[in-house]
């Protein structure tokens, strides 16, 4: 309970940017291959460049390979230019069926792999949750807000 009223403190209100970046995710949801779930999820990565990457969920068959929108809109932001830093990821979801009330939060394999993606860079990642009506949006400034204490390289050293 406690944890729940200092996370909402932490909460930031939407800029103009983070509503266009949220539209840009709206955008990437049409890349969800997802005929398993029927359950889309676009995400648009904002770097240092100025430029923006897309990714959305990607299933399979074998239901545990299932990739999701965070993960390859990082990898797909990574491997085309690694040098800049990634300063902010739009995240949408969207269901077939009906709307969604709340936003989607990341799950917990994509909090640990954008956590690794801050110290990697060592600068943290806004993070910005809409519902595709923009009716509910959460807002995080790093991605440790919503992973403290994450695990990292600094827990595989040895003495
Ligand atoms: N999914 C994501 O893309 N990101 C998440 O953070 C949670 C879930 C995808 C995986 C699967 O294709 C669908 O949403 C339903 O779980």
């Amino acid at each position: 309970m406690g944890t729940k009223i200092a996370n909402k403190k932490l909460i930031k209100r939407a800029k103009v940017t983070d509503r266009s970046l949220i539209k840009e995710a709206i955008k990437a949801l049409k890349l969800s291959y997802s005929p398993y779930s029927n359950f889309k999820v676009g995400v648009a990565v904002l770097k240092s460049n100025q430029k923006i990457y897309k990714g959305a969920n990607i299933e399979n068959a074998s239901y545990p390979l299932c990739l999701c929108a965070e993960r390859t809109a990082l990898a797909h932001a990574y491997v085309v230019d690694s040098r800049s830093k990634i300063l902010a990821m739009a995240v949408v979801c969207s269901s077939d069926k009906n709307n969604l009330l709340n936003a989607g939060t990341p799950c917990g394999a994509c909090r640990q792999v954008i956590s690794e993606f801050e110290d990697m860079q060592n600068a943290p990642i806004r993070i910005i949750l809409s519902t595709v009506d923009f009716k509910d949006i959460k807002i995080y400034d790093s991605i440790k807000i919503l992973l403290p204490d994450a695990f990292n390289g600094k827990n595989l050293n040895t003495h």
